[in-house]
């Protein structure tokens, strides 16, 4: 895979993190990319703590566009990539004596949250992705949690430059998740907070 701009930062970050922080490129729609993820993980690690299934993709057009390309793009990566990313490194999950996994969703994919039409590909992929998160909860050992979060709007490629949150807000309840020392599983949370699906 060709090395881009994104790939660039993210081994400028893992060099300035240091520790041994390793960066690799992933495509999570494509179960083989996923599964030399794994290997690369099984080659330097022997458990997995944390995963963060971050990885998104907006799909805008509305129910009546029935524009299945753009419904197959967004599922891919938002619903199926997450499960993917999650299938291959499984193992290394169970491994590890207290496992994270946090699904990155949105307020779009909560039930109680629909005012308004559209995005119904982004919708669909994060009501499922809500979903999946509830059932591998139910289904994972006691020391696998699993939870979802929304971010907010945050200022990123996809919020654009006048969302109001920061990069380090939004990423603040999927941190607390990571560290915190006991937490629910099976859970949909905001500002650290439990919200409806
Ligand atoms: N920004 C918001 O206001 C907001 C609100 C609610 C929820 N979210 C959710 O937050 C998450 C992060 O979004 P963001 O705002 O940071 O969006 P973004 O700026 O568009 O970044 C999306 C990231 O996903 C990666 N990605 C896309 N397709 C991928 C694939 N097939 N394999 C691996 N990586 C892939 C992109 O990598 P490349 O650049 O290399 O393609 C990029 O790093 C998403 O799940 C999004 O739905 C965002």
């Amino acid at each position: 895979m060709p090395q881009g701009v994104t790939y660039i930062k993210i081994q400028k970050a893992a060099e300035e993190i240091g520790h041994g922080t390793v960066a690799c490129q992933l495509n999570v729609s494509d179960p083989s990319s996923c599964d030399r993820f794994y290997n690369l993980l099984a080659e330097k690690f022997t458990s997995v703590d944390v995963l963060v299934n971050n990885a998104g993709i907006i799909g805008n057009k509305p129910a009546t566009a029935f524009d299945m390309g753009q419904m197959q793009a967004v599922l891919n990566v938002n619903l199926l990539g997450a499960m993917y990313v999650t299938k291959a490194l499984w193992p290394l999950l169970e491994k590890s004596k207290d496992a994270r996994i946090i699904n990155i969703s949105s307020g779009m994919g909560s039930l109680q949250e629909v005012q308004s039409g559209g995005y119904t590909a982004y919708r669909l992929s994060k009501w499922s992705l809500n979903g999946y998160t509830m059932l591998l909860a139910a289904d994972a050992p006691a020391h696998i949690k699993v939870n979802c979060i929304c971010p907010g709007w945050v200022q990123t490629d996809m919020g654009g430059p006048n969302a109001p949150r920061t990069v380090q807000q939004g990423a603040d309840t999927a941190v607390w998740l990571a560290s915190e020392k006991n937490i629910p599983t099976g859970k949909f949370f905001r500002d650290r907070k439990e919200i409806n699906w």
